[in-house]
């Protein structure tokens, strides 16, 4: 049964011109991996993610940062998408222009279809040496758990002996310039007429400046949060629900049968 806002976002998805997509670890909740808000739980549980996240973490302590991150990244590939993730890529088919900015490190939404994602925070799947910074190819099998517990030594660079991090942005880090440069354009200068802000507490910045980006530009901006963030105030529709409860009945109710 669908409610009033929720029709609302029907008909803006019927006559949108160019739909922006932006998504938080809210989308990934229902695929079993944690928010960031969530408390760190297991084997975790006594560290704080803003202790794990930074550089200084990783030159204290490499092999617990990059067990952290393996553990991580054998979560996302032992996860699946959900019908959040499936809801996105089927808009991302049926409107006439479309573009998917993420603040998640995981590869759920690829694995769902979406094409080329903007990866605002980088990626569990690209690491890269701390020294030199060149790629670095990630075996392919699941990560071995790490020994004893949490700690797993890094690998290191083929090109310069410096040691392999995690190619996400840790705190204090700038988002890489072509992401932010290209999730902002796609806002501000390509005709974005309907902006959804999927499972983020919009809390985090620069990435939280873009629905107040989409909103200067007239947008449409539809939150789905089952909570209330800062945006329920100015959004233009707000749905609380789950993601992979609500983005499935949008798209059907769009494109029925389709
Ligand atoms: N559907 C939609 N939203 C959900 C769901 C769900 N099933 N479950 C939880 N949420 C919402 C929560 O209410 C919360 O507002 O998802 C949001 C997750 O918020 P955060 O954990 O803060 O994650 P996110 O917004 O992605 O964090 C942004 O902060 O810690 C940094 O770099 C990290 O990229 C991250 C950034």
């Amino acid at each position: 049964m669908m409610d009033t806002s929720e029709h609302h976002a029907v008909e803006a998805l019927r006559a949108a011109r160019h739909v922006v997509v932006f998504t938080g670890a809210g989308i990934s909740a229902e695929s079993g991996i944690p928010t960031y808000r969530d408390a760190l739980t297991g084997l975790w549980e006594n560290f704080d993610f803003a202790e794990l996240a930074t550089p200084d973490a990783f030159r204290r302590d490499p092999a617990l940062v990059w067990g952290w991150y393996e553990w991580r990244r054998m979560n996302v590939m032992r996860a699946e998408p959900n019908t959040a993730h499936q809801g996105i890529a089927a808009i991302a088919s049926k409107v006439p222009r479309f573009t998917l900015i993420t603040q998640n490190v995981d590869n759920l939404h690829e694995r769902a279809g979406s094409n080329q994602p903007i990866h605002l925070h980088g990626s569990l799947f690209s690491p890269r040496c701390f020294a030199c910074a060149r790629p670095h190819e990630l075996s392919c099998g699941i990560p071995d758990e790490p020994q004893g517990g949490r700690r797993l030594e890094p690998p290191r660079c083929q090109h310069c002996g410096g040691r392999i991090r995690p190619g996400v942005v840790w705190f204090g880090e700038s988002l890489p310039k072509a992401a932010w440069t290209a999730a902002m354009s796609a806002v501000e200068k390509e005709g974005c007429d309907l902006f959804f802000s999927i499972g983020t507490s919009a809390m985090v910045y620069p990435a939280a400046e873009l629905p107040f980006a989409a909103l200067r530009r007239r947008a449409t901006v539809v939150q789905i949060n089952p909570d209330l963030t800062q945006l329920d105030e100015v959004a233009t529709i707000n749905l609380h629900s789950a993601a992979a409860d609500v983005l499935p009945r949008l798209v059907e109710a769009a494109w029925p049968n389709t």
